[in-house]
């Protein structure tokens, strides 16, 4: 079987990571959470006070960067970042420089090589669009902002969450605006992608209905 370059997209807390480890695990492919390179360089620009509107020191900052998303563990120069990088403060650095034309360049390179062999289900919110426009399968994972917010309120990976869900919900809305409003690669579904409404399904639910859309492609 030819190994597959799956791409998964949508907003915050559409359901992408969960899908895309599981749909990873059933195929035996490696998983990559592109957000957690955003996430790891804007933890890194905070640390070294770099500017997160300024693209040229944080491409720099980026490219100079070993940054390692294997598995569940995140590191960036050796030092495991995993759970820093899950916090409302990173939450707003990544998607500062995620803005960045130049950062994004950075990272989008680094995303290809990872993926030229195939054998990748990749998340993100340019992956069907930018990173892989060829990939084998491109999905499109959205939900109800009600339920995107209560994901992200009960994800334990999150720390400093807002207790009310009416809060993640006006954050996740803030970040999700600039992610789709942006100049650079902004957020939306590739003309070829399938777009799934995970709003009351079960992850069971739609890594079946993933699966079978995979498995016409072998
Ligand atoms: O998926 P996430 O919330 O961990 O992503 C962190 C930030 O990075 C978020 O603002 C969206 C941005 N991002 C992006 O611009 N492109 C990607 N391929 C992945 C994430």
């Amino acid at each position: 079987m030819r190994p597959l370059v799956i791409a998964i997209d949508g907003p915050s807390g559409a359901g992408k990571g969960t899908v895309a480890r599981v749909i990873a695990g059933e195929l035996g492919y490696r998983h990559v959470d592109s957000g957690a390179m955003y996430r790891a360089v804007g933890w890194k620009a905070l640390r070294d006070a770099v500017p997160l509107d300024d693209d040229a020191a944080v491409a720099a900052l980026a490219e100079a960067a070993a940054i390692d998303v294997t598995g569940t563990q995140v590191t960036i120069d050796g030092i495991d970042v995993t759970r820093a990088i899950r916090t409302p403060d990173i939450d707003r650095a990544a998607a500062g420089v995620a803005r960045l034309p130049r950062v994004r360049s950075v990272l989008v390179a680094r995303q290809r090589e990872m993926g030229a062999d195939g054998g990748i289900v990749m998340e993100g919110r340019d992956i069907g669009t930018v990173v892989f426009p060829d990939a084998d399968v491109k999905l499109y994972l959205d939900a109800s902002p009600d339920e995107r917010a209560r994901r992200r309120a009960n994800d334990p990976a999150h720390t400093g969450v807002p207790a009310a869900v009416a809060d993640v919900a006006t954050l996740l809305t803030q970040r999700d605006e600039i992610d789709r409003t942006r100049t650079a690669s902004p957020l939306y579904a590739a003309g070829d992608a399938i777009v799934v409404d995970t709003t009351g399904k079960s992850v069971d639910q739609v890594v079946s209905e993933a699966m079978a859309l995979i498995r016409r492609q072998f």
